[in-house]
């Protein structure tokens, strides 16, 4: 009996252990999306205090107590139930100017995007002002039937419309849309294979058609390609011509730049030796136009540099 009883209790273990680990599996697999972050209020509010003191971006007239009090109301609702209005008191209390020509949007290039803006050093997009700053790559919901927040999965815009973090970013954009003046900042991924601007977007949908005409004085779009390629789309093509038609349309002064230098050297910084960066670097000591040359190695470089040097002196 005891040979059999152990096989039993050990299948009944085995059975119990599964019923657990594909409960929880269930469980993970309710939304699409990200669970909760973890110690979500705790970067929150340090993220605040960081944006509001140390990197003295605005003048530390906001109360971190206070933005977060607002914000952690969308806890309380149900996962599929937040509106972008639910974020109206949240925005009204954490909402600051912005400077000029500083506005960076953008689609498919957040990295990209962080790294250049240098926490509003350079360039402020939204994920550099305190209320896009305090959300920026964390991800929110409640349970759907009980209290609490879910720490498993959230939903996205494939489970429900109205979802937690969709309708914060929907809220947020309009409200940087509304404040962005002068020259307007666009980049796009031009090796996206969907195409650099979506047609249904944050940008599009949400950004564009809040932008305050009387304010912009031109928009700048910038797509940039991964060094090596792919090229899928460049200025002029497919969805970029879309964006660019139906800036046209609104009346927007726009241009658009492929592959944006500055951008772009940012971008050779992990691949220095690849083609594409190497006649960056040497179109860049051409556009230096210094005659001082004793550094230059190239006696083709030279030439073509005294002659761009002697024919500008020459005007
Ligand atoms: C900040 O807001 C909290 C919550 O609303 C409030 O209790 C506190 O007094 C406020 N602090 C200041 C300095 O206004
Ligand atoms: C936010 O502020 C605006 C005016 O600045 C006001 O009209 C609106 O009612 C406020 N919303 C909330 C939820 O406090
Ligand atoms: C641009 O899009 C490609 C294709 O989706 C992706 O591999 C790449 O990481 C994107 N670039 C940036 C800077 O996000
Ligand atoms: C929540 O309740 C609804 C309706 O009672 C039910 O259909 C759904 O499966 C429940 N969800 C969870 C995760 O328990």
């Amino acid at each position: 009996m005891a040979a059999q009883g152990w096989p039993l209790s050990l299948w009944l273990w085995l059975s119990l252990l599964l019923s657990l680990l594909l409960g929880a599996r269930a469980a993970a697999a309710r939304w699409s999306g990200a669970g909760t972050t973890p110690h979500l209020q705790s970067i929150f509010l340090g993220r605040c205090a960081e944006y509001t003191t140390l990197l003295s971006l605005q003048p530390g007239h906001q109360n971190c107590t206070a933005i977060w009090e607002a914000f952690k109301a969308v806890l309380d609702k149900d996962p599929c139930s937040v509106l972008p209005s639910d974020y109206d008191l949240f925005i009204n209390l954490s909402r600051h100017s912005l400077p000029r020509d500083k506005s960076l949007f953008w689609e498919n290039n957040h990295l990209l995007v962080t790294s250049f803006a240098e926490n509003a050093r350079r360039l402020m997009p939204l994920c550099d002002v305190l209320y896009g700053k305090v959300g920026d790559f964390l991800s929110w919901c409640r349970q759907e039937n009980a209290s609490g927040l879910d720490y498993q999965s959230c939903p996205t815009s494939e489970d429900c419309e109205n979802n937690a973090v969709d309708s914060y970013w929907k809220r947020a954009s309009m409200q940087y849309s509304r404040d962005s003046s002068g020259v307007i900042n666009v980049m796009l991924n031009g090796s996206e294979p969907t195409g650099a601007y979506p047609v249904k977007g944050f940008f599009a949908d949400f950004e564009i058609p809040y932008l305050q005409k009387d304010k912009i004085t031109r928009i700048e779009i910038w797509v940039m390609h991964e060094v090596g390629g792919p090229i899928v789309e460049s200025c002029g093509e497919g969805s970029v011509k879309i964006l660019e038609d139906r800036l046209e349309a609104l009346g927007f002064q726009h241009n658009c730049i492929d592959d944006y230098r500055p951008v772009k050297f940012l971008m050779c910084v992990d691949h220095s030796t690849h083609p594409d960066c190497v006649m960056s670097l040497a179109s860049a000591s051409l556009r230096r136009g210094s005659p001082a040359l004793s550094t230059t190695r190239d006696a083709s470089l030279v030439i073509s540099l005294l002659v761009a040097w002697t024919s500008s002196s020459q005007v």
